[in-house]
């Protein structure tokens, strides 16, 4: 082809229609030819800068030539930046997110049950800074160099982005007088400025604008090219540490200051502050200088200043106890709601969602929001109260949409002035809009459920998402869209959690079938196996969540794990349990039938009588089962009836048995070593003096023994203060070692 006639030389704007579609389709087989060899043969086949100069192109291409863009367009290919391609850091320390707080009261709540946990009376000094809008990174420094930079990940791996964090100024690559090991946290952030310039820059190379800075900064750390993330001005703030071989002071204040001090980035506006007053203040006064600030922060992080208090203080599962984030209010917006539609999830419960026609709020493009459930559209509350001045949701309506953080997007209020005469109450629907099965409300339940179970598509594909997902089995290659193809296919079906690790048994033709669908090939469909194969072996705490049983989440799966030890332990003393179970759930509807009868004739008495009768009918083995498991700490008797139920129900207990061959099931690993209580069970009980009923048992768990309410024969060991009752006498009987306060603060070392 001569110079002149060339299209792929030619200025984008002087190509004709024709031409434009030609360049589509070769840039479209050339882009997802090398993305291809990127991401499934490890080949890369072309360099970055002549896929980026591409790529611009076809951007440049389709914008021109809107009309023209194809359907498998490499613009829409995600995974020009594979996650997996950085390799997997496992952080130290856990990176954890924080509980928030929305307004004085929540603030007040805070503060009541920090010093409640610690047993203090007086009030307490914080520090309060703002919260940056970014993406955290941890920062690990040995004897004064930066040798690592890992994202947060899941909190547990992260992704190593080291080369990109080398480029960012404010991260030094050197430091004086640290401790030996110092692993530094904080947030990467964009400034507006830079933010507006990047756009501009993006704008006019034909590629992507980001959304906002976060988006931005999110983007530009994670790319495979670290000459990209130079090129982009990312910042640094350092507000927090992991892995330290020497504190850095005794106070989160001075801690701070010490960063600064080794070279860091840290907030200007940060300040102690004694008590919630003193908080509520510097929030006020950072709240009022946001809008100048210069980068986006969405509410402010208030700490407890003592780190030894910090450290008794400890951690939930997931957030620390001893710091809060307050967020700023919600931004809003107004728009139109197009259609109401219903999702089915994977416990059956029907999700109305709210299609809007789409609108920017707070610097994202919104065009879903949650309507929660019927009486929501209603203008209902739970208890029949009135939300909205009891105006209900219809379609046509002119709603305003509220975005409070990452959280899914709400509707707010509604404006009847431009209500639409033709609009109609919503009528919620009565049956499943995916397989027809009844959908029906129990007593109680704000929520309507499809009685189809595994026959509904919509739970069994909701269900199989849940048990590939980052806290189950977290199989790579095996998202939620690629579950949902698999579910669909008849060649090679995938319809239950079993059949995911059956695959190539099942089918001795399946690696070919695989290798030959579009977007697979042999490179990825034997990845994909490998990833399988590597998920066999699973924590039994992942299992349990994985199963997506209602009510069943993360931790409490954890607690189940720590409980049982084993999935055949589980399951026997389930079934051993279910007579009880049946029992239980009988009592509370006598009780609440009882209860109904009692208030109408003015009586209020027999409650517990009525429960009492039932459970006695009960076999002492089933009786015992039933009492350990809801005497396992976390597990309440919602949880526990839904979990009996779940494994009493024919068909699902069917799927179990069928998905258990395929696995071996790992026993949670003793949290702590070394400690004499690891693995053992213990109770506490009367009054504990020198700490709180709270912090024994989060200290007890946090050196790995298992804490547990009621005395039984598998306790290892009670705690007893001064006016223990029927649990000392119990443990007595039993034979169980019983020892006082002091006792147990000389066995776990803190005496
Ligand atoms: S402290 C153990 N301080 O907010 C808690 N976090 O919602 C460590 N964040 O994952 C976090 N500004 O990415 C802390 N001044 C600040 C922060 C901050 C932003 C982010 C951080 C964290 C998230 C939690």
């Amino acid at each position: 082809m001569s110079e002149t006639t060339s299209t792929t030389t030619k200025d984008v704007k002087s190509l004709s229609p024709a031409e434009a579609e030609a360049e589509l389709a070769r840039l479209a087989e050339l882009l997802n030819k090398a993305n291809a060899a990127y991401h499934q043969a490890d080949a890369p086949e072309m360099d970055d800068a002549d896929y980026d100069a591409l790529k611009r192109r076809n951007a440049a291409i389709e914008s021109a030539f809107p009309d023209l863009k194809r359907s498998d367009s490499p613009s829409d290919q995600v995974g020009a930046a594979p996650s997996e391609t950085f390799s997997k850091i496992r952080h130290a320390v856990r990176m954890l997110s924080l509980g928030n707080a929305f307004d004085a009261e929540d603030v007040a709540e805070f503060d009541r049950s920090v010093r409640s946990y610690l047993g203090r009376e007086d009030g307490l000094t914080y520090t309060a800074e703002p919260k940056i809008d970014g993406l955290s990174l941890s920062l690990r420094y040995e004897n004064g160099k930066l040798i690592q930079a890992a994202t947060r990940g899941d909190g547990e791996t992260g992704e190593n982005v080291t080369a990109n964090a080398r480029t960012i100024e404010d991260i030094p690559e050197n430091l004086q007088g640290a401790p030996e090991v110092l692993e530094v946290r904080g947030e990467v952030y964009m400034s507006h400025d830079d933010f507006a310039a990047l756009n501009e820059r993006q704008e006019a190379a034909g590629a992507k604008r980001f959304a906002n800075p976060r988006n931005a900064a999110a983007g530009s750390l994670r790319q495979l090219d670290s000459e990209i993330t130079r090129a982009r001005p990312l910042r640094f703030f350092a507000y927090a540490w992991g892995e330290l071989s020497a504190p850095l002071a005794e106070t989160q204040y001075d801690a701070i200051q010490r960063l600064e001090t080794l070279g860091f980035s840290t907030n200007p506006l940060t300040a102690r502050c004694d008590g919630t007053e003193a908080l509520l203040a510097h929030y006020v006064q950072i709240e009022q200088k946001r809008a100048t600030l210069g980068y986006d922060i969405d509410g402010v992080v208030y700490k407890v200043n003592d780190l030894a208090l910090q450290a008794r203080l400890g951690f939930r599962s997931t957030t620390p106890r001893w710091a809060i984030a307050h967020k700023f209010p919600a931004e809003l917006a107004w728009t139109r709601l197009e259609k109401i539609e219903i999702q089915v999830g994977r416990t059956g419960a029907l999700s109305p969602v709210a299609r809007l026609t789409p609108v920017t709020v707070g610097g994202v493009v919104v065009s879903n929001a949650t309507l929660h459930n019927e009486d929501y559209i209603a203008g209902r509350d739970a208890k029949g109260g009135r939300i909205r001045e009891g105006k209900d949701i219809r379609e046509g309506d002119w709603v305003q949409v509220y975005r409070a953080g990452d959280v899914i997007p709400k509707i707010a209020d509604v404006d009847l002035s431009k209500r639409p005469e033709e609009a109609t109450p919503y009528s919620f629907p009565t049956t499943c809009p995916e397989c027809g099965s009844p959908a029906i409300r129990e007593e109680g339940d704000a929520v309507r459920r499809c009685t189809g179970g595994l026959i509904c598509p919509a739970q069994a594909v909701e269900k199989l998402k849940h048990f590939v997902s980052r806290a189950a089995f977290d199989i790579e290659g095996l998202g939620a869209k690629q579950v949902e193809a698999f579910y669909g296919d008849d060649q090679l079906p995938v319809k239950e959690p079993a059949d995911i690790f059956t695959l190539r048994q099942r089918d001795a033709e399946a690696f070919t079938k695989l290798a030959n669908r579009d977007g697979w090939g042999e490179t990825s469909a034997k990845n994909l196996f490998e990833a399988i194969d590597e998920k066999r072996e699973i924590a039994l705490s992942r299992l349990i969540f994985g199963l997506g049983i209602r009510h069943v989440g993360e931790v409490a799966a954890q607690d189940l794990a720590r409980h049982y030890t084993s999935w055949e332990a589980m399951a026997q003393a389930l079934d051993a349990a279910r007579p009880a179970a049946l029992a239980h759930r009988k009592a509370d509807e006598a009780a609440e039938a009882e209860r109904a009868a009692a208030a109408e004739e003015g009586r209020r008495a027999k409650l517990a009588e009525a429960r009492a009768a039932v459970a006695g009918d009960v076999p002492p083995e089933a009786a015992e089962a039933w009492a350990d498991l809801i005497g396992t700490d976390g597990i309440g008797p919602t949880l526990a009836l839904s979990l009996s139920d779940a494994f009493a129900n024919p068909d699902e207990r069917a799927a179990m048995d069928r998905l258990l061959p395929q696995l071996t099931p790992l026993p949670p690993e003793a949290r702590a070593t070394g400690s004499p209580v690891a693995g053992k069970t213990v109770v506490f009980t009367g009054t504990l003096e020198k700490m709180t009923r709270a912090e024994a048992k989060a200290r007890a768990e946090a050196l790995g023994a298992k804490v547990s309410g009621s005395v039984s024969a598998k306790t290892d060991l009670l705690v007893a203060g001064p006016g223990a009752g029927s649990k000392a006498k119990k443990a007595a009987d039993l034979g169980v070692e019983t020892i006082d306060e002091d006792g147990w603060l000389s066995l776990i070392g803190d005496a």
